[in-house]
């Protein structure tokens, strides 16, 4: 027998209406949409550092601001998702404490290292192309904080599409040697990629769940797939070729045939054994910990406005 809140809950899902923060949900949705904005939040905050790594020797001014520009937008991305988190309940510095003691999830992807600047192309055409196929989905999610917050997301994460995209095809028009670059990091980059959508659906122990509760609008292997659909007629205009031999469009199933994903690789980098994650997290509780005395401060002066305003 469900009570009237579970039917309404059930009602507003059902009719492709919104969850909004004060309405009644379930513990279990309410704790799915945390595990997934948390981790997300925490992957643009970690993201920032792979190209944050290039700033500083980025070609030309042109490339530098616009690689500043990017680096930004992934900050502002996280503070989004941090809010969209906290309206379901949990804390930033709960957040915060979780990401630096290393307890927290976030993307593979981002456990990867940057060793040449075409590293900062592949990345935007394909970490960036990955992300918008897994987000744009999102942006319809049930919960309403969370699909708004995707629509502005998704926006900016275009534009760090196409800049990668136009890094890699100046690299592609110039030296053998810079053609070589370009080929080798989207080499790096291209299995990571495909890793970004999570594991096989048979492995996959929220999907099923998620997408009845319309956070999740496709499974990860059909938003895998749809990336590469995507991905091979901008590989052909690049000039560059994905390194999967085995990849062909299959006439029979109407699908792409692909090369097996390392998952071994992908569950090692989850458990922390990717080879930047300590450097990344390190990073990450250094900055927290160079930021104390701003949070002082500005906690100094909240309490003396609020005095004030009582006195
Ligand atoms: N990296 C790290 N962990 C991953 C992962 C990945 N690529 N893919 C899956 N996992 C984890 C899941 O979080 C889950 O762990 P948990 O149960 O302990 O939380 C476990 O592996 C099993 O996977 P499921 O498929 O069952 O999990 P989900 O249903 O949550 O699906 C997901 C995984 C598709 C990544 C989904 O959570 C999602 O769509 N998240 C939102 C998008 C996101 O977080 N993107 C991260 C990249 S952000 C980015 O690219 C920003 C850009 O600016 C660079």
């Amino acid at each position: 027998e469900l009570s009237e809140e579970e039917r309404l809950f059930d009602e507003l899902v059902a009719n492709e209406q919104r969850i909004e923060p004060r309405d009644w949900m379930p513990d279990a949705y309410r704790k799915t949409l945390i595990r997934q904005i948390s981790q997300h939040a925490h992957s643009e905050i970690i993201g920032m550092q792979p190209e944050g790594n290039w700033i500083t020797r980025a070609p030309s001014l042109k490339r530098k601001a616009i690689l500043m520009a990017k680096v930004q937008d992934e900050a502002g991305h996280g503070l989004y998702l941090y809010s969209a988190a906290q309206t379901l309940g949990i804390t930033r510095d709960e957040m915060m404490e979780q990401l630096i003691t290393g307890r927290a999830k976030y993307s593979s992807i981002f456990h990867y290292p940057t060793p040449t600047w075409a590293d900062m192309g592949a990345i935007g055409w394909l970490v960036d192309g990955a992300a918008i196929c897994n987000q744009v989905p999102l942006c319809r999610a049930s919960y309403g904080p969370y699909g708004r917050a995707m629509v502005r997301v998704c926006k900016e994460e275009s534009f760090h599409q196409r800049q990668g995209f136009e890094i890699l095809l100046t690299l592609m028009q110039g030296t053998d040697e810079q053609r070589q670059m370009a080929q080798d990091a989207v080499n790096r980059w291209y299995w990571p990629s495909l890793a970004m959508f999570g594991p096989p659906d048979d492995q996959s122990p929220n999907s099923a769940q998620s997408m009845k509760w319309k956070i999740k609008r496709f499974s990860n292997d059909e938003l895998r797939q749809r990336f590469v659909g995507m991905l091979v007629p901008q590989a052909e205009i690049l000039g560059v070729t994905l390194p999967d031999p085995e990849l062909r469009w299959n006439e029979e199933t109407g699908r792409y045939d692909m090369g097996e994903i390392d998952w071994d690789e992908f569950f090692e980098v989850l458990r922390g054994n990717g080879p930047c994650n300590a450097e990344r997290l390190e990073r990450r509780r250094t900055a927290h910990e160079d930021g104390a005395w701003v949070r002082e401060a500005a906690a100094a002066y909240a309490d003396k406005q609020a005095a004030k305003a009582v006195a």
